[in-house]
């Protein structure tokens, strides 16, 4: 598989589209982000702001990035100066000159000078965006230098009346994959399947979930992403009924059902992919069951990602397939129209089936366009992932099916063509993934 690489000229067509997106009288503001206490003195491994990233291709903490809208877009970056020492203990920093070069914006200055030149840059602009959800530190800085633009006002200083979200912005961009946004995304997908195959071939009776995780990740990081989007979830039997269950602490048992919901990052894309594997190698008739009614549920939503359909037509498509099953499982009893006018089937089927993939797993953008689901068009990329969880301690359910818990979830491109599942590398028939399971021991 061969890496692909987002270069400075992508960076800069985005920052480009960006600028053509605001006003002539806009600004937008985002910061690169700080490194996160882990406990006491230590730090979690710096990941950078989604957006900040998307349009610069840095990973430098005390970063910001203006760009202003208008005929003529600019961006100037604001990053930390070179500093020996603190690069000896802290690692290398690109400062403003190495930034200019590896990003292509028009102009680049120490953060110290933030503050000060940040007047000069919103000096005319009657608008800012900045993601006003989140960052309170920056929203602060910004509503500072915006006052002191203000105080010049009886000299004719035009100062921003107006604070937008810039995540708004940042959402209908990123919602649309590029060629190299397509590009980092099917390679964070294809490692993620990768790692599925690798850790799953592994699998036996008696291995622990975490062993199962650790070589899910040393194959995402032998591979060179920076590791899991999201915290790796593998759940054996009844954990797989715990929706974010990222313990990993338990022993796998034979007969057991492995939930994993995985996927890594590449360029900081990530893929999530969720599979289930039967420990022993083969699926009990009652897991066999279960999984049949997702699967199909899966192939129905995925069938239903297509340019025109939404994401709540693709829930309520599988949905239908879903209450089918529960009724035919004698998970539930009644009529169709009741279980679903009731909403019995939340009892095992409690989320939504869809959310938009990108830098983040649970990516930008509005799923709703004034108050309408939002059509599907050629470039969105999302998931599709059904699932049926039957808690070991739920009443009045069938014994065999106590303590099963199925997803099966998949990330689909929209093309015209129809949907392509980039994550069809990651076995998902029972044949298939009987054949999988245990196969390198
Ligand atoms: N892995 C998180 C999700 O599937 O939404
Ligand atoms: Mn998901
Ligand atoms: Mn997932």
């Amino acid at each position: 598989m061969k890496p692909p690489r987002t270069v400075a000229s992508d960076y800069a067509e985005r920052r480009a589209r960006i600028g053509a997106r605001l006003p002539a009288d806009a600004v937008l503001v985002l910061s690169g982000g700080v490194l996160h206490t882990r406990s006491n003195d230590t730090e979690h491994r710096f990941r950078p702001d989604s957006s900040f990233h998307y349009l610069t291709g840095l990973s430098a903490p005390e970063s910001v990035l203006v760009i202003r809208g208008g005929a003529s877009p600019s961006s100037a970056l604001f990053v930390q100066e070179k500093d020996r020492a603190a690069e000896i203990w802290s690692g290398r920093r690109p400062g403003p000159e190495g930034a200019k070069q590896l990003t292509q914006v028009e102009d680049a200055y120490p953060i110290s000078s933030l503050d000060s030149l940040l007047c000069d840059l919103l000096h005319g602009a009657r608008e800012v965006h900045i993601p006003i959800h989140r960052d309170d530190a920056l929203r602060e800085r910004v509503l500072r230098a915006s006052r002191a633009v203000a105080r010049g006002d009886r000299s004719g200083a035009i100062s921003p009346t107006r604070l937008v979200d810039a995540d708004v912005i940042m959402g209908e961009e990123r919602l649309l994959k590029d060629e190299a946004a397509l590009a980092s995304l099917r390679h964070a997908v294809a490692l993620s399947a990768l790692g599925h195959r690798e850790a799953a071939a592994h699998l036996r009776p008696g291995s622990y979930e975490y062993e199962f995780e650790a070589r899910l990740e040393y194959a995402f990081r032998r591979n060179g992403s920076t590791g899991p989007g999201y915290g790796s979830i593998v759940g054996a039997g009844d954990n797989a009924n715990i929706l974010h269950y990222v313990e990993n602490s338990a022993e796998i048992q034979h007969g057991d059902l492995l939930l994993v919901d995985a996927g890594c990052e590449w360029e900081f894309f990530t893929g999530d992919i969720t599979r289930c594997y039967p420990a022993s190698g083969t699926f009990s008739p009652a897991q066999k069951a279960v999984y049949e009614v997702v699967l199909a549920a899966n192939l129905a939503g995925v069938e239903a990602s297509t340019v025109g359909g939404n994401i709540n037509a693709i829930h309520t498509r599988c949905l239908d397939v879903l209450v089918d099953g529960m009724l035919e499982l004698g998970l539930l009893s009644g009529s169709k129209d009741a279980v679903l006018e009731r909403e019995e089937y939340k009892r095992f089927y409690m989320h939504r089936t869809s959310h938009w993939l990108g830098v983040d797993v649970h990516d930008v953008g509005t799923y709703s366009v004034d108050g309408t689901p939002r059509p599907l068009e050629v470039g969105h990329v999302l998931t599709v992932e059904p699932g049926l969880y039957i808690a070991n301690d739920l009443d009045g359910v069938p014994d065999e099916f106590r303590g099963i818990g199925v997803r099966i979830e998949d990330d689909v491109w929209v093309t015209a063509q129809g949907p392509t599942v980039l994550s069809d590398a990651a076995p998902k028939t029972i044949s298939d993934v009987e054949a999988l399971v245990g196969s390198a021991l």
